[in-house]
C-alpha cells in the first residue's frame, strides 16, 4: 500500500468516526458531575442550570478555589478533565457541546444556548486566551470582583435579548463585546484586558452567532507602566 492510500484510508476513518460519532447523555452527564467535584460546587449548576454555572465560575475567579488554588487554574484544570472525561467516554467535546445537541436534550432554547456560550468562553479562556490572563491574573481577578454583577448582566441581557429578537443578534453580540471590554478597563492594568474581555464576549456568542463575524480591537497604548 503506498503512503497516500493510507494517508486517504486514515482520513476516511476519521470522517466516518466523526460522522457517526454523538454525544452519550449519561457519560456527558458523569462528566459534568466530575467538573462539578473538581470545581468544589454543587452538581446541580450543569448544563440545566447554565447562568448559575456561569455565576459560580467568576465567583471561583473571584475567590479562588477549593484550597486557595488561584481561580483561573481551578476552573481551567477542571474544565480540561471534563473534556478529558469526554474523550475517555469516546464521545467528543464537540457533539456534546454542539447546539444542535443541546436543543435537542435541554428544556429550553435559552438553557441550550447559554452552555453552549459557556463551554464556548471557557475553550478561550483555558485555550487561546490563557496566558492573557494568566499572565495578569492579580488585574484580571480584581476586574472580575469589582464588575461582578455588571459582567453577569452583560451576559443575560445577551441571552434574553437575543432569543427574543434573533434578527437582531449581532447587535447585541456587539452589546455585548463593549459591555465585556468597558468592564475589563482598570486603571494600573494594561489594555490588553480589554481585548481579552471583548475576545471572551465573541467566543461566548460563537455558538449561535459565528456568522456576525464581530471582531475585537487590540490597542496597547497603555500597558500599565
Ligand atoms: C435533533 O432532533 C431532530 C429531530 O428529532 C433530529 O432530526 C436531529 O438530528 C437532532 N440533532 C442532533 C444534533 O441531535
Ligand atoms: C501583564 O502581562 C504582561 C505580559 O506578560 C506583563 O509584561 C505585564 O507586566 C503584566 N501587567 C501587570 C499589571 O501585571
Ligand atoms: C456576583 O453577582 C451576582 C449577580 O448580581 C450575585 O448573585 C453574586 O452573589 C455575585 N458574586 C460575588 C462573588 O460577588
Amino acid at each position: 500500500m503506498t503512503l497516500n492510500m493510507k494517508k486517504l484510508l486514515i482520513l476516511t476513518a476519521i470522517g466516518t468516526s466523526l460522522a457517526n460519532a454523538s454525544c452519550d447523555t449519561t457519560k456527558f452527564v458523569a462528566c459534568q458531575d466530575k467538573f462539578a467535584d473538581k470545581l468544589g460546587i454543587d452538581r446541580v449548576f450543569n448544563w440545566l442550570n447554565p447562568l448559575g454555572l456561569t455565576l459560580q465560575i467568576q465567583d471561583i475567579y473571584i475567590n479562588g478555589g477549593t484550597g486557595g488554588v488561584r481561580g483561573l487554574n481551578a476552573v481551567c484544570n477542571s474544565y480540561n478533565s471534563m473534556v478529558q472525561c469526554l474523550a475517555d467516554a469516546s464521545t467528543t467535546t464537540f457533539e456534546c457541546f454542539d447546539i444542535g445537541y443541546l436543543l435537542n436534550h435541554s428544556n429550553a432554547p435559552n438553557q441550550a444556548y447559554s452552555y453552549g456560550f459557556l463551554m464556548s468562553m471557557l475553550q478561550y479562556q483555558c485555550g487561546a486566551g490563557f496566558y492573557l490572563a494568566s499572565d495578569n491574573w492579580s488585574c484580571m481577578q480584581r476586574i472580575y470582583n469589582g464588575k461582578n454583577a455588571t459582567m453577569y448582566g452583560c451576559i443575560t441581557d445577551f441571552v434574553l435579548n437575543a432569543q427574543e429578537d434573533p434578527k437582531k443578534g449581532c447587535n447585541y453580540v456587539q452589546t455585548g463585546m463593549d459591555c465585556f471590554s468597558k468592564a475589563s478597563i482598570l486603571q494600573g492594568c494594561p489594555d490588553e484586558l480589554k481585548y481579552y474581555g471583548c475576545e471572551s464576549f465573541r467566543q461566548y456568542s460563537l455558538p449561535q452567532f459565528a456568522r456576525c463575524e464581530k471582531q475585537c480591537f487590540i490597542d496597547t497604548q497603555y500597558r500599565g507602566v
